[in-house]
């Protein structure tokens, strides 16, 4: 059987956590393929909400079996503490139930301090400040540490390898004191130990999963437009969000995947720094926020709110070859009388169809409405009749089926569609 894929199609928040896990019914295995702690996936079980930042949202469900990919960076104390976590939720252990790859990059405390410290000395992309840039920046610039160099015998060595050229930073760049190679070797061994039983060869063990029969799920973390090459650069994350993403940070070949489910809320959202053309900056805005509880599952931040965003969507759809649509949260538009999205952008009095590239392009152009009668609200799984008409035209406008469209938080508020 093919895998399939879930990822955001806007920028970030879209519900992926909520899709994962209600997919993860029918999907025995869950894997994360990109980014890392700036993610926070929410699940609503028995009226409780549970934030996972790292841990694929999926294990929740204690016969779930977990993966981490290579293309991700890993703050260690994090996924300590979510293992933790998980074993508590579950009342199972996770050991042979959660498999993070060797070749998976870890986020150091300096990455953390890094992170911050740029955020105030450029202005600010307003990142989640998990040390997510440096980290996949030291990836790149091959002095990165991986998870397979905390058991290797010259780890003092990488370890100083690697602080000789953040301390520098650290120290010209933001005039702050250096990390110790002996701290730094302390905070590793302590944590190596808890993390040794899960360290594994994640492209074979997925190999395993799936010669056994296993139905394979992909959690992508962010959104397309937080997409280091086709988001809002610079104002984006550092890995690749699209589905793509998911076999270079796997290791699977591209054939293998089959499903690719694009998530998107009713509306749009977009926490930090960067373009966002149907954003609010009024009552609607406000009303759109707090009845969406639109504040940062990471960060906590208030979220910026807007209409929904086709113009956006159609080239997600595109980027991503999206084959079917998860819409989440409609049920937060009930009671709202005319409800909007756009479906064209005007710029410099040209219609497009698609976005543009830079973010100064992104600026200047204006969506153009196309206005929606609301509902009043939600009875169970069905869609009013006029929440139906809005789905069905934005699986017009953007060519794909919209298979699922989640009614409220709990796990089963979910509307299927085919
Ligand atoms: P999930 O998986 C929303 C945003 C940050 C910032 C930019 C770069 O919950 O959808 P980073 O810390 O990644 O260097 O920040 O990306 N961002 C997210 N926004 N949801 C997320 O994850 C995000 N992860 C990063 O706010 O604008
Ligand atoms: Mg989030």
């Amino acid at each position: 059987m093919g895998y399939t894929v879930v990822i955001g199609l806007q920028w970030g928040d879209e519900g992926k956590g909520r899709i994962v896990d209600y997919l993860a019914e029918s999907h025995s295995v869950v894997a994360r393929f990109q980014g890392g702690a700036n993610a926070g996936h929410t699940v609503s079980v028995n009226g409780e909400d549970h934030i996972f930042h790292l841990i694929p949202s999926g294990m929740l469900r204690k016969e779930v079996i977990g993966l981490i990919g290579a293309g991700t960076v890993l703050d260690l104390e994090v996924l300590v503490d979510e293992i933790d976590r998980i074993e508590k939720l579950t009342g199972v252990s996770t050991e042979g139930r959660l498999f993070v790859d060797g070749r998976a990059s870890v986020v150091m405390p300096y990455h953390k301090s890094e992170d911050q410290w740029e955020e105030v000395y450029r202005g600010g992309i307003g990142t989640t400040k998990r040390g997510i840039g440096p980290a996949y920046r030291d990836r790149y610039a091959r002095i990165g540490l991986i998870v397979a160099d905390l058991f290797a015998k010259d780890l003092k060595s990488k370890v100083e390898r690697a602080l000789d050229f953040n301390n520098q930073i650290l120290g010209s760049r933001y005039g702050k004191p250096p990390f110790s190679v002996g701290k730094m070797m302390d905070y590793l061994t302590a944590l190596r130990d808890r993390i040794r039983s899960f360290v594994a060869d994640v492209p074979a063990k997925l190999k395993q999963l799936e010669d056994e029969g296993h139905e394979i799920l992909l959690e992508g973390a962010q959104g397309t437009y937080l997409d280091i090459f086709f988001g809002t650069y610079p104002f984006v994350t550092s890995s690749h969000t699209v589905s793509g993403g998911a076999s270079v940070g796997l290791g699977i070949g591209p054939n293998k995947i089959q499903r690719i489910i694009g998530v998107t809320k009713a509306y749009t959202t977009r926490v930090g720094r960067g373009p966002f053309p149907t954003e609010l900056n009024d009552e609607m805005g406000e009303l759109i926020r707090s009845n969406g509880n639109e504040f940062g599952a990471t960060t906590g931040r208030p979220r910026r709110c807007g209409w929904l965003d086709l113009v956006a969507l159609r080239y997600s759809v595109l980027l991503n070859g999206v084959t079917e649509l998860a819409i989440t949260k409609i049920d937060v538009l009930s009671g709202i009388e005319e409800i909007k999205a756009a479906v064209e952008y005007d710029m410099d009095g040209e219609r497009i169809k698609y976005p543009p590239i830079t973010v100064d392009d992104w600026a200047r152009i204006k969506p153009i409405y196309r206005s929606f009668k609301g509902w009043e609200k939600f009875w169970g799984t069905m869609l009013p009749v006029e929440a139906e008409e809005f789905v069905k035209f934005i699986e017009g406008e953007l060519g794909v089926k919209a298979t699922l469209v989640s009614t409220g938080k709990e796990r089963n508020s979910m509307a299927k569609r085919w």
